[in-house]
């Protein structure tokens, strides 16, 4: 097309524009992660192609301050750039001197009527108070151009309780584009997540591209395609049957999203899962099996359990393979982190196995739950000498750890416990509150999942800091993160519906404080979040409607009942006759009332007026 009539559209798009000018006033805050003070104010601020952005002394080509423009602009906002306050404005500014309380990732949004201000002693802070920001836009920015958006005056000044705030994904048990994995990281900006941790191997497949190994690639990166069959129905390969299910990341690959990642101050954590989980790695190299094992490894498919491959731990060449993928990962990875997994390896094979056997004896170890230990600490040695740290689930404690381990406590919070005790650094993962794998609602109405519940509403209560351990323990625990595990998730689109709006109450509990946490509150913020996702292109769970249930007992023998419920606006209607339903007499839930135990209470839950799911019937027990 001709420049001229590129000129020409643009201007009678830009008439078209201001003629069809909405203006949008957004009343209430919905922000997620809840900030530590929110003070609200008299007054409002109004964006307007008036408005303009001041770095007042951060560089305007520093990635934060190109993040904040291009966001703006990708909102429709036409706002031009500065570095000196006026009237009409958007001011950041790093403070001249450290203000102790927001520490280096705290910020203060102040809005007023002329001028929105935000500082912070960081760029990371600016960011957050920039994410904040957004959040106080009209839910349908993403899509919508307003002419004027008028936003109420406040104060906020946050910062998190938590440094490690995380979220895992498993492209192994599915693979996942760079656009998606670049959606993901939008997503965990938005919520103030800052640790990507990302499960890059692991019996379905190998997701790194290992140029001294390329087998890892031609072979473990694909497997036979069953995506046709749910994930628990998949038949194993037949002889010859083409790999064609698969994928990995190039170097390049890696290296653009750990630089997208950083443009959104989340640092990322590559997991390379020893020694077991690790039937791709045996599949393209059958020699790192123990000296009796004649499987034949595949790429596995489908579920696979117990999970038996095993990396011989007697075999040097398997610590030299180990340390020659390292030496790919490290610079690839500017993080201090590397995640050496560690969990769920079945010893069996070791304890059959000459050369495993040989090596414990040779070594002094009591056990296998010790080799795995000394291979492990072995990695972790080498890659101390290159500045790394590592990551190891909780199993690395079995048979001993180094100090320096740093223990990802996923089957509860004992490991948690254990690790603070010992004086290691902990990130909790506990599935029964961490695990977005598992069902959000009833199964009968959800897609299927990793066979166990875990509602929203369960994932709001999860508190980071293990009962049990001292205040100088409590230090140890650097923070939790949510962990999604792709079995049942085949793409993307269905990974944001197992996400969200879970990953919204993980976000909140990591980040605000323990007392700030509200869940009536929260829920009611949900709305404004859940509209902001879908509008953002993101793929939301309605909700679960099965009402929770509380009974206390009475001095007189009956026993109290109340309700809640995880949407908000959702109404309940009970009945002790089996018949709930609001045309059949049952009773709107208000207030908590009084039943004999025994007593069995069906419910009716609705939204805007539609029956939701089916009727649930709970017998009341004795306390
Ligand atoms: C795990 O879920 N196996 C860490
Ligand atoms: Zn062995």
């Amino acid at each position: 097309m001709k420049k001229t009539y590129l000129v020409l559209l643009f201007v009678l798009t830009s008439m078209l524009m201001a003629g069809c000018g909405k203006t949008a006033k957004v009343d209430t805050l919905s922000i997620v992660p809840e900030p530590v003070f929110v003070n609200a104010k008299e007054g409002s601020f109004t964006f307007s192609n008036r408005t303009k952005i001041a770095f007042e002394n951060i560089g305007q080509n520093c990635e934060t301050a190109k993040y904040i423009t291009k966001t703006m602009r990708q909102l429709h906002m036409r706002t031009s750039v500065g570095s000196t306050e006026t009237d009409q404005c958007i001011a950041f500014s790093l403070n001249d001197s450290s203000n102790i309380e927001l520490g280096e990732e705290g910020y203060i949004l102040e809005v007023q009527n002329n001028v929105i201000h935000i500082s912070a002693n960081t760029e990371t802070g600016l960011f957050y108070g920039f994410q904040t920001l957004l959040q106080m836009l009209p839910e349908d920015i993403s899509n919508e151009r307003y002419k004027k958006i008028v936003i109420p005056c406040c104060t906020i000044l946050d910062y998190p309780r938590f440094e490690w705030r995380g979220s895992h994904l498993d492209v192994s048990r599915h693979f996942f584009t760079v656009k998606d994995v670049k959606k993901h990281l939008d997503l965990m900006a938005a919520y103030k997540l800052n640790k990507f941790h990302w499960h890059l191997t692991d019996d379905h497949g190998w997701r790194i591209e290992i140029e001294k190994y390329p087998l890892l690639n031609d072979v473990g990166s694909w497997r036979v395609d069953r995506a046709d069959v749910p994930w628990g129905e998949a038949k194993p390969a037949k002889e010859g049957e083409e790999c064609s299910y698969g994928g990995f990341y190039k170097k390049e690959e890696i290296k653009e999203i750990v630089e997208y990642a950083a443009q959104r101050h989340i640092d990322v954590i590559p997991e390379i899962e020893i020694p077991g989980h690790c039937s791709e790695i045996l599949a393209a190299y059958p020699h790192f099996a123990c000296a009796n094992d004649d499987t034949t490894y595949q790429v596995q498919i489908g579920p696979y359990w117990p999970p038996r491959a095993i990396l011989c731990g007697g075999n040097d060449s398997v610590m030299q393979f180990l340390f020659d993928v390292m030496d790919e990962i490290i610079p690839l990875f500017p993080y201090n982190y590397i995640h050496v997994g560690g969990d769920e390896a079945v010893k069996s094979n070791w304890e059959r196995c000459p050369r495993c056997q040989a090596r414990i004896k040779k070594l002094g170890l009591e056990n296998e739950n010790q080799l795995q230990s000394w291979m492990i600490m072995e990695v972790e040695a080498y890659l101390q000498m290159q500045g790394k740290q590592i990551i190891g689930w909780d199993e690395i404690l079995d048979g001993g750890v180094s100090t320096e381990a740093t223990v990802m406590s996923w089957q509860g919070f004992e490991g948690a416990v254990k690790a603070a005790r010992h004086g290691n650094h902990a990130i909790m993962t506990p599935t029964e509150y961490c695990y977005l794998d598992y069902y959000q609602g009833n199964p009968k109405f959800c897609p299927p999942a990793m066979n166990h519940l875990l509602p929203l509403y369960k994932v709001y209560q999860f508190e980071p800091v293990p009962a049990g351990i001292t205040t100088s323990q409590a230090r140890f625990i650097l923070g939790g993160q949510a962990n999604l595990w792709a079995e049942y998730i085949n793409d993307y689109h269905h990974a944001e519906y197992m996400l969200l709006p879970r990953l919204c109450a993980i976000a909140e509990c990591l980040w605000s404080p323990a007392d700030h946490k509200n869940w009536p509150r929260f829920r009611a913020k949900l709305v404004y979040q859940k509209n902001r996702l879908i509008q953002m292109g993101y793929n939301v769970f309605e909700g679960y409607f099965k009402p929770i249930l509380f009974t206390s007992k009475n001095a007189d023998g009956t026993m109290n009942v109340a309700f809640d419920w995880e949407v908000e606006g959702t109404e309940i209607y009970y009945s002790t006759e089996g018949t709930p339903e609001k045309d059949k007499g049952g009773i709107r839930f208000t207030e908590p009332f009084q039943v004999t135990p025994g007593t069995e209470v069906s419910t009716a839950s609705y939204l805007n007026g539609e029956l939701k799911e089916e009727i649930y019937t709970y017998t009341i027990e004795q306390q």
